[in-house]
């Protein structure tokens, strides 16, 4: 097996299609799930899609969190707080965790199209304070479209990666990477997920209005800024 990723809240339409589509790029994936047997019966189901030779389980976000380096965060942001609290000690030092949450206002009864103001600057950094002190953070996928990730068709989309650690940024991006016409672009520090956390929300908004699942594409980069499959 190589190195598996854990997705925190997995059984959600973003970490199925997550799962999905890195199962059959050749990854090992554990799904999370405050419910273990929700958690197998959701690895069954990407097993069914991606093919017996799927590396793929489920756990409970806890065991889930303690058997792997490589997490990925995928669950509402206003439940992200309190879980992450939950899984504090189950952490492995110098993991890393791939933060694809969006505070939209829908989660307090706004709009799905706004986002909440978040104290921190965005939902990355609020993970950031939450999780232990040697975890890096890395935020990243919050502008792929779960229903594209779910379907049949190659992800239009491109993949901004923001990091205060390099090695994360790496992670994240040679990880996002895997997914075909996926473009993983080192979007610089952690801070900038506030910025790639709007465009989710403008996105929504975008979508309900053209009834479509846009993503987004950066133009003009050199070559070497894209890493792609
Ligand atoms: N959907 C998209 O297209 C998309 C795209 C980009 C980014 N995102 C972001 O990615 C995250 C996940 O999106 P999603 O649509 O997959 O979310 P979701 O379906 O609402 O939730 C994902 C999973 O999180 C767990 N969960 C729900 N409420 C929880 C709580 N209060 N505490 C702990 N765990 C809880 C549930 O798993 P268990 O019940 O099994 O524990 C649920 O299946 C969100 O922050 C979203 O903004 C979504």
């Amino acid at each position: 097996m190589s190195r598996a990723i854990a997705m925190i809240g997995g059984t959600g339409p973003l970490g199925m299609g997550l799962a999905l589509r890195l199962t059959r790029a050749g990854e090992a994936v554990l799904i999370g799930s405050r419910d273990a047997a929700r958690a197998q019966e959701a690895a069954e189901t990407i097993q069914k899609r991606a093919g017996s030779g799927a590396q793929i389980s489920g756990l409970e976000n806890s065991a889930a969190v303690a058997a792997t380096d490589l997490l990925a965060l995928t669950v509402p942001f206003e439940g992200a707080a309190a879980l992450l609290k939950q899984l504090k000690p189950a952490f492995r030092p110098g993991s890393i965790l791939i933060d694809a949450t969006v505070p939209l206002a829908a989660g307090v009864g706004g709009r799905a199209s706004r986002t909440l103001g978040i104290w921190q600057g965005s939902a990355a950094q609020q993970t950031a304070e939450l999780v232990p002190k040697d975890v890096s953070v890395v935020a990243a996928f919050q502008n792929v479209s779960a229903e594209v990730l779910n379907g049949d068709d190659d992800v239009d989309c491109d993949v901004i990666v923001c990091s205060d650690d390099p090695n994360a940024t790496q992670a994240a991006i040679a990880l996002a990477a895997k997914i075909p016409r996926i473009r993983a672009i080192d979007g610089g520090k952690l801070e900038n997920a506030r910025i790639v956390e709007q465009i989710t929300a403008l996105l929504i908004g975008l979508n309900i209005r053209h009834k479509g699942h846009g993503g987004v594409r950066i133009t003009g980069l050199p070559d070497s800024a894209y890493k792609s499959a």
